[in-house]
C-alpha cells in the first residue's frame, strides 16, 4: 500500500491484547470479526469505513507482539467487499460475498506460502526474508521456491521474535532464513517447493469497483497482490454484472460498487494461486497511481492461457545499436494541450528544426492518426484512454527504432500521460503542456469544433463537456497565449539542450 494512504493501524487498536490481527472478513459477519479479532465491532466498521475512505492497511501484529511489521492485502481486498455490501446492502455485492464462500477454508490446508514484506539482517549476521504466513506451514529444513523467479533453495531457520521456532505457520509473523538467500527480495513470494504457486502476467480476474470515478478499459493501474505492486492495464473489460438481474453485461467501464470481470495485463509476472485454491494469494487490490487511493478489490479467477504461449523474442540489434547508428538518444516529446491550443503547430516546428539538424524524427499528430491506427475511436473516456495507450505503445516502438518521436494529442487524462512515460525508460519522455486558457483555444477555434460543441452538435468535448486535467509538473510549458509559436518552439529547444536531450546543433 502506498505511504501516502490512510492508514489505519487495526493492530495497535488491539495493543492490549498483542496478537496476531487479521480481518478476515469475507469468512465472517462482522461481529464475528470483532470477537475473533477482539476487536469491538464499532471499530472494525470505522476501519472499514476508513478503508473505503482512503485506504486501508491492517498491520499483523507478530506473535506478542515483537513480530514482523506487514500488510495483509488479500484480507484487505476482502474487507472492501464486505465494507460495500454493508454499506449499500447490494444485492450484487451480498452474492459476491456468497462467492467468496461463507466457510472460509482453514488457511493451514493449503499449500505453504509467505510474501515477503522485507529482507533484512537479522541480530545473528543471518539475511531473513520477514513477513506474515499467509497459509500452510512450513518446518525448518523444508525446501521451498521463490517466485516468480522460481529458484529453490531450503530454509535453514525459522525466527520469530529472536527465537528460533521448528514450524511456521498460516498467520505467524516470521524471518526465514535461507540457505542461499541472494537474490531474494521484498515482493517474492515463498511458496512450498513441491507445491509452488502459479507464476503469470496476464489473468483473467473478477473486479469490484470502489472508486467514485469509473474503472475504464485500456487504463492502467496500480495492482498490490501479496507483497508486490504492480502496474495492471485492464485489457479487456470483459462484462458487468448486473445489480438485479444478475446478467453479464457488455460493459466499457465499472462504476462505483458494479462488479465485473475483465482481463488485466500486468507490466510483470506476479506469483500467485487462482482465488478458489488460496484466498491469501488470490486477491488484490487496484490502486490509482496519482491519488494513491484503493480504487478496486478483486479476485484473480486464472492465468490467460495466452499469456503462456507469447514469449518476448530477443533480438540481436537492440534500441542502443539502431539509436547509435542515428548518432541521437531516442526520446518522446509529448505535447499535451487543449484542442486549439498550437500542439500540432508547435510540433510541427519542433521537428522541422531537428529535422534539419540531421535527427530522425516522427510526428505522431492526432487528427492524422484518428485515420488509421486508431479510427475505429471516438471521444468518450473510454475511447480516448485506448486513443491514448495505442499512440503510446506506438511511440514506444518508434523509440525502440531509434527514433525521436513528437505526438500531438490532447491526452487529456493524467492517468494515461503518466502510463505513457511509464512504457518509457527514465530520461525519454517528456510531457510538454502547450498551454492555452479555454477562452483563448475556443477563441481560436481553428476547426470551428468549439462553436459546433457549444451547440450541442459535438459531444464529449475537450474543456467544454469532457474534462482535461493539466499536467501538474510538465517537464516544459509553454503558455501558448503569451507566446507565438515559434517563440514556443524556442522555448522547447532551450529546455531540451539544457537537458541534454535532442541536441540541436
Ligand atoms: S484525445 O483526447 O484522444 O487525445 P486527439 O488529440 O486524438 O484527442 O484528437 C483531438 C482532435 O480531434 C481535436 O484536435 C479535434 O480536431 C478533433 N475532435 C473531434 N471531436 C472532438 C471532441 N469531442 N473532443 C476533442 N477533440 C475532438
Amino acid at each position: 500500500m502506498p505511504k501516502s494512504g490512510r492508514q489505519i493501524t487495526v493492530g495497535a487498536l488491539n495493543l492490549r491484547r498483542r496478537r496476531a490481527v487479521e480481518l478476515r472478513l469475507a469468512g465472517a459477519s462482522v461481529s464475528k470479526t470483532a470477537r475473533k479479532t477482539r476487536l469491538s465491532e464499532p471499530t472494525v466498521i470505522a476501519a472499514i469505513k476508513a478503508y473505503r475512505k482512503g485506504g486501508w492497511t491492517a498491520v499483523p501484529v507478530g506473535p506478542r507482539g515483537r513480530g514482523v511489521r506487514g500488510r495483509q492485502e488479500p484480507a484487505a481486498a476482502e474487507a472492501a467487499v464486505l465494507a460495500a455490501a454493508a454499506r449499500d446492502r447490494n444485492p450484487v455485492l451480498k452474492s459476491w460475498l456468497r462467492a467468496l464462500g461463507r466457510r472460509r477454508p482453514m488457511r493451514l490446508s493449503r499449500p505453504f506460502r509467505l510474501p515477503v514484506l522485507r529482507v533484512e539482517r537479522l541480530p545473528t549476521g543471518a539475511v531473513g526474508c520477514g513477513g506474515c504466513v499467509a497459509s500452510g506451514s512450513l518446518r525448518a529444513g523444508e525446501r521451498v521456491r521463490l517466485e516468480p523467479a522460481g529458484r529453490e533453495c531450503r530454509v535453514e531457520r525459522i525466527v520469530a521474535a529472536g527465537r528460533d521456532l521448528p514450524l511456521a505457520s498460516a498467520g505467524q509473523a516470521v524471518a526465514l532464513v535461507l540457505d542461499a538467500p541472494n537474490g531474494a527480495a521484498a515482493g517474492d513470494l515463498i511458496c512450498a517447493a513441491e507445491a509452488p504457486a502459479q507464476v503469470a502476467a496476464q489473468f483473467e480476474a473478477a473486479v469490484l469497483w470502489l472508486d467514485q470515478a469509473p474503472m475504464l478499459r485500456g487504463r492502467t493501474y496500480l495492482m498490490r497482490a501479496g507483497a508486490r505492486t504492480v502496474a495492471a492495464t485492464v485489457s479487456p473489460l470483459k462484462y458487468r454484472i448486473d445489480a438485479k438481474s444478475l446478467e453479464h453485461i457488455a460493459a466499457e467501464k465499472l462504476e462505483q460498487d458494479e462488479i465485473g470481470v475483465c482481463e488485466l495485463e500486468l507490466d510483470q509476472a506476479i506469483a500467485f494461486d487462482p482465488y478458489t485454491e488460496n484466498r491469501e494469494t488470490g486477491g488484490f487490490v487496484l490502486i490509482d497511481s496519482l491519488s494513491n487511493r484503493v480504487v478496486g478489490a478483486g479476485l484473480l479467477r486464472f492465468a490467460l492461457r495466452r499469456a503462456h504461449n507469447i514469449h518476448l523474442q530477443h533480438l540481436e540489434v537492440d534500441k542502443a545499436a539502431r539509436a547509435a547508428a542515428k548518432r541521437q538518444k531516442p526520446c518522446v516529446l509529448w505535447l499535451t494541450g487543449l484542442s486549439g491550443a498550437g500542439k500540432s503547430t508547435i510540433a510541427n516546428l519542433v521537428e522541422k528544426r531537428l529535422h534539419a539538424a540531421g535527427h530522425h524524427t516522427y510526428l505522431l499528430d492526432g487528427d492524422n492518426v484518428r485515420h488509421g491506427l486508431t479510427k475505429d475511436l471516438g471521444f468518450t473516456a473510454e475511447d480516448r484512454v485506448e486513443n491514448i495507450r495505442r499512440i503510446a505503445e506506438a511511440a514506444k516502438l518508434m523509440v525502440d527504432a531509434g527514433l525521436i518521436v513528437l505526438t500531438a494529442f490532447i491526452s487529456p487524462f493524467r492517468a494515461e500521460r503518466r502510463m505513457a512515460r511509464r512504457l518509457l525508460q527514465d530520461g525519454e519522455f517528456f510531457e510538454i503542456f502547450v498551454d492555452a486558457p479555454l477562452a483563448v483555444a475556443e477563441a481560436r477555434d481553428p476547426k470551428g469544433l468549439y462553436r459546433k460543441a457549444r451547440r450541442g452538435e459535438i459531444r464529449n468535448f475537450t474543456g467544454i463537456d469532457s474534462p482535461y486535467e493539466a499536467p501538474e509538473a510538465p517537464d516544459v510549458r509553454v503558455d501558448t497565449a503569451a507566446l507565438t509559436p515559434e517563440e514556443a518552439a524556442q522555448a522547447i529547444f532551450a529546455e531540451l539542450g539544457r537537458r541534454q536531450i535532442a541536441l540541436v546543433p
